[in-house]
This record gives structure tokens, sequence and C-alpha cells, in this order.
């Protein structure tokens, strides 16, 4: 199937992507910059199709801005109210991510610059139980590192809105939320960012809080396929909250940032290595005849090989309010993508809880598990084939 990032409005798409080399070549050469004012209307008008066989907010290049959304159902729920629910939200989406008004939108006017808004429906072992059907997800199991706090855990239905703008991310979390609130209370919010459009060459891997290239390994293009969707459109996410003990590993000289991850804090590279696309080399031992890659480097011990059982990583930063002390509340969004969370996720995560250098800068507070089903046609909502 075509992506729908190729199915962004062609134009829009085309001059984003212009934009943001021209914008990259100039600054290089030292000549002024592209017209700010054409950078600024291709990224605000930009559209990713709402309707498909797959729910958009999954395959495509994160936008910058993203929140999630977690609300609980009130008991009594039942399969009728859950699907006028997901009608309403369904409408809501498929007009909000087109650059149109919600029915009864509120604020109108912030609705025409969509900036690649998407919004994505996840469904909590909770929504499937009020249902009367089994949850084709489960909760994950207890890792030994683990420090989980009620308040970013859980959730019956989840929405992830990501858009290239907060404004726009806020407006649609608003007018969600507003449609949501006769069905379900909010469990947790979660707010995350990434570099902002423009700023480097799509094809760059972006940065983490951490300072780390974060995304590197990451299937892209054909390899997604196989990792995250299932043949009827379906697919599941994990939300982790990951505190990052920032002040730490602040402290941490570049070499033992480096041993951490397994790869170089400038380029990306695996230690074995030169480039950072280079394959890793497991069996290459450094001079002094020790693996190149550590044995318990974060990369070491989360890679796998077989493309079915890879993530489709797509993190966002936070970085909430400092404590009166000035110390940082910053982290991970992590947010996974794959078809199977017991076959895919859980031995990754198992492993890294088992033995990760990086334990010791990272710490899991939040924990989160959805089916993400299928996408709808225009007559169509989400969730229909569970709820109907
Ligand atoms: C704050 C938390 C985390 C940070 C800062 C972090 C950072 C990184 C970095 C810098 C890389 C190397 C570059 C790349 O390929 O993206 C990486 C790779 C990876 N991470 Fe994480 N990570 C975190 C949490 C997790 C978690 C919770 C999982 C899964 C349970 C995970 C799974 C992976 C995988 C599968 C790779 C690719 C390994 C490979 O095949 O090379 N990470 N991570």
């Amino acid at each position: 199937m075509t992506s729908r990032r190729h199915l962004l409005t062609g134009a829009a798409a085309a001059g984003l992507g212009a934009a943001a080399g021209a914008g990259l070549v100039a600054a290089a050469d030292g000549q002024a910059p592209a017209p700010a004012a054409a950078a600024a209307s291709t990224t605000g008008t930009a559209i990713v199709p709402f309707h498909g066989p797959r729910q958009a907010g999954v395959a495509e290049d994160p936008p910058a801005h993203a929140a999630f959304v977690a609300l609980t159902l009130p008991a009594g729920t039942d399969r009728r109210g859950l699907a006028r629910m997901m009608r309403l939200l369904t409408d809501d989406a498929a007009r909000l991510t087109q650059g149109v008004p919600a029915l009864g939108d509120t604020d109108a006017t912030l609705a025409p610059l969509p900036a690649r808004l998407t919004v994505t429906f996840g469904f909590g072992p909770g929504l499937y139980r009020a249902a009367g059907l089994q949850p084709p997800v489960a909760d994950l199991p207890k890792f030994r590192i683990d420090r989980l706090e009620q308040r970013w855990s859980g959730g019956d239905l989840l929405l992830q809105i990501c858009a290239d703008d907060p404004l726009t991310v806020a407006h649609t979390q608003r007018m969600l939320i507003k449609d949501a609130r006769p069905f379900a209370a909010i469990r947790w919010v979660q707010q995350g960012f990434r570099r902002s459009p423009g700023v480097q060459a799509p094809e760059h891997t972006q940065r983490n809080v951490m300072g780390q290239l974060d995304g590197t390994a990451n299937p892209r293009g054909a390899e997604i396929d196989p990792a995250v969707w299932n043949d009827d459109g379906s697919t599941t996410l994990v939300v982790r909250r990951m505190r990052a003990e920032i002040e730490k590993w602040d402290i941490l000289s570049v070499a033992d940032k480096e041993n951490a991850v397994g790869r170089r804090l400038e380029s990306g590279a695996p230690l074995s290595g030169t480039l950072e696309h280079d394959e890793p080399d497991f069996t290459k031992l450094d001079a002094s005849g020790l693996p190149a890659m550590p044995d318990f480097s974060h990369v070491t011990r989360a890679r796998v090989t077989d493309p079915t059982l890879k993530l489709l990583r797509r993190p966002y930063n936070y970085d909430g309010v400092p404590n009166a002390a000035g110390h940082p509340d910053a982290g991970l969004i992590f947010a996974a993508y794959q078809k199977d969370i017991a076959r895919q996720f859980v031995p990754i995560q198992q492993r890294l809880a088992d033995k990760d250098l990086l334990n010791e800068w990272i710490t899991p507070i939040g924990s989160a598990v959805f089916a993400v089903p299928p996408g709808c046609a225009a007559d169509g909502w989400i969730g229909e084939q569970a709820l109907t």
C-alpha cells in the first residue's frame, strides 16, 4: 500500500521538503535563508489523509508536537455507548485533520492550519471488556526497572494527536476531549515534542533530550509493514513514560555515554563502525581486546534482526516544570508500534530490564498498552469492526 506520507497533498509535501532542504543548503552556504513566509505556509496547510485501511499517525514521519490523551470509561459503559462515542470522535478527527472545523467547533478559526495533524485512536484492554469482548492486548508484565505511577499508566481509550504546530494540537485536544466528556473521564495527558519542521533536513535522525541521535535503526519504508501492520490494518501501541535522570547523565563523560548506548554521540555510528547507518558488528574487538559494542549497551541488548520482530519507535521528548530547586523533569514519551506486543515489545523490554547500561539514566514511570484498530472509509468510523 502506498504509505500515507506519499499521500500528503502533493504540493504541500513537496514544498515542505524543498523548503526544509533549501533552508539547510542556504545556511551551509552562508546565504540568506529561504523566505520564512513560504516555509510557514506549506507547513501549516500540509494535510495527512484521515480515511484509509490503516489509521494515520503511525507510519508517517512524526510531526513536531504530540499529545497523548488517555481516557477512562465509567462503570456501566456498553458497546452501544462506545459506538456512539467513536462515531462522534471519528467525525471530529476526520474533519480537523483535513483543516475543517469539528461540528460545534467552539474555535473554528483554529481549524484551517492542520499542519500534518493526525488523530490516532487506541483501545485499551478495558474498552474491550466494557464491550463484552476478549481484549486483543494485555497489560505488560512488571519489569524490575519499573517505577510506575498511576497518573501516567493505563487507559481505556487513547487519543494520539500529532501535528507540526502546538496550537493545532491544543485545539484538537480540546475539541476531542469536549466531545468525549459525556462518555469518559481523563486519566492522563502527556505532551511531547520533537524538532520543528525546517530545523534540519527531514531525512536526518533527530536528537532526544539526552542529546542522542534517536531513531537510527528504526524500520523505514518497506521495512515498516512486516513489523507493524496486521492484515486487517490494525496494529498495537505501547506508551512508556521514561524519565531521564538527566543531571546524572550530564556529568558522564562522552565515552561513558557512548558505551551505555553502543553508538557515538556525535555521529550516531555504532562503536564498531564509522557511519551512522553502518551495521553494528557485535563480533568486533577494540584495541584492548574487548567487544567494540559493549555486551550490555542499549543497542546490543535491544537489537533484533528478524524484520517481523522490530519495533517502530515514535518517541517524543517531554520537558516538564522544574522543581523549586531547579531540577529538571524531562524524558521520553516512548511510543512503540508493533504487530504484537507479547511477541515484539515484551522480549526487548525484558532484555533491557534485565541488563542495559542505560538503565542507570532512564526510569519507566508510566506504562499503557493499546490495540490500534484499522482505519475507516469516509462513511465508516474507527472501531466499527469490533463495536458493531
Ligand atoms: C528514555 C528511554 C530511551 C532512550 C533515551 C533510548 C535511546 C536509544 C538510542 C540512542 C538508540 C540508538 C539509536 C537508534 O537506533 O535509535 C536506541 C535504540 C533502540 N532502542 Fe532505545 N531508548 C530508550 C528506551 C527504549 C525502550 C523502552 C525500548 C523498548 C522496550 C527501546 C528499544 C530500542 C530499540 C529496539 C533500539 C534499536 C536497536 C537496534 O536494533 O540497533 N528503547 N534507543
